[in-house]
């Protein structure tokens, strides 16, 4: 042990003080309580009998794995209630191996929980800075070097590594490329549009004002989501255009994002939370509140789907809806701001 290194058995102060050589405030240890096995020779012995079984077991459960593996056929089936069939020799060599590990941790905890001293220790270390004199010493052996090396006189080799490491990360940008075109308008548009019916997602079912129960929920898409027969690009629109449609009382309706943008208390809004982009569809019919299931943001969608809690910086947007001739729920536009969580271009 060097001169800076002082491990001590004794708490490291009986009362708070700073520290002079760090500064650091120390406060007083708790006061060591000795264990039973520490003052108790029986206590200590059973704890040692105990450990010694363990380490004994997992002896014996490796023995029970090689017994295991040469004994029993590779092919031996058997049926175990809940679990089902398996292998027996795998079961039993993986029961004796993982019980073998298992108990020499378990035995080791136990040795050093009860057997070994658990007296508080403090180690005072020296400053981590280095002497004057060491960084004089680095600061020279650098000078020295760049003096040796010719890095200052020989100006053609200096200037090349110099292009040479400019240019290095040239590669890299142009990776950038791999990430694909720009997207565009495509993060800000859906293909809501005016006029467009709202259907339910499952089965493509046209929605009837009277078919959304008070309180109730439908996750809803757009009816020409059909047409886009593509599958990528029909699960990238249906992510984006997803909406819920709830209905409540009017007369609940503190706000909303437009004028009339509800039928009878019948409200559409996006079913991408504008925090990383979940969707959502845990709504309390009472509070109004819709609830996302990631993170817990919670909009209230009887108020121009206002962020109420969590982590989320934008409210929900709203999807004015209204109804056709034969009362079938259609949107009166688009939605008039991009869905989903923020992005770098978004206002
Ligand atoms: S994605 Fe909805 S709260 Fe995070």
């Amino acid at each position: 042990m060097n001169e800076l290194e002082h491990p001590t058995s004794e708490p490291y102060g009986s009362k708070e003080g700073k520290d002079l050589v760090s500064g650091i405030t120390i406060f007083p240890m708790e006061p060591h309580v000795p264990r039973k096995s520490d003052i108790d020779p029986k206590a200590a012995r059973r704890a040692e009998r105990q450990v010694a079984t363990m380490f004994a077991t997992s002896s014996l459960m490796i023995i029970l794995f090689v017994v295991a593996y040469v004994k029993i056929p590779n092919t031996t089936l058997i049926t175990i209630p809940v679990i089902g069939t398996v292998n027996a020799n795998h079961l039993a060599t993986g029961f004796a191996f993982g019980m073998a590990i298992l108990l020499i941790g378990i035995g080791a905890i136990h040795w050093a929980k009860k057997l070994m001293p658990d007296v508080e220790v403090t180690q005072e270390r020296h400053a981590l800075t280095s002497r004057e004199e060491e960084r004089q010493e680095v600061a020279s052996s650098f000078q020295r070097g760049k003096a040796e090396s010719g890095f200052a006189e020989r100006k053609i080799i200096r200037r090349s590594l110099l292009g040479a490491l400019a240019l290095f990360p040239v590669p890299l940008i142009v990776l950038l490329r791999d990430l694909g075109p720009l997207p565009g308008t495509r993060l800000r548009e859906t293909i809501w549009e005016k006029g467009m019916h709202l259907v339910t997602d499952a089965t493509y079912r046209k929605i009837k004002a009277s078919d959304v129960p008070l309180g109730g929920l439908i996750n809803a898409v757009p009816e020409n989501l059909l047409e886009i027969e593509h599958e990528e690009e029909n699960l990238n629109q249906r992510g984006k255009a997803s909406i819920i449609v709830v209905r409540m009382d009017p007369a609940d309706i503190v706000s909303q994002q437009g004028e009339n943008w509800d039928y009878q208390g019948i409200l559409a809004f996006s079913k991408i939370c504008t925090h990383l982009g979940c969707p959502t569809s845990l709504y309390q019919q009472r509070s109004h509140h819709l609830l996302c299931p990631c993170h817990q943001s919670t909009f209230d969608l009887s108020d121009s789907g206002n962020v109420v809690f969590g982590p989320a910086a934008r409210r929900m947007p709203q999807l004015a809806i209204t109804v056709d001739s034969e009362g079938y729920l259609i949107a009166q536009s688009g939605f008039d701001q991009p869905v989903g969580p923020s992005f770098w271009e978004r206002g």
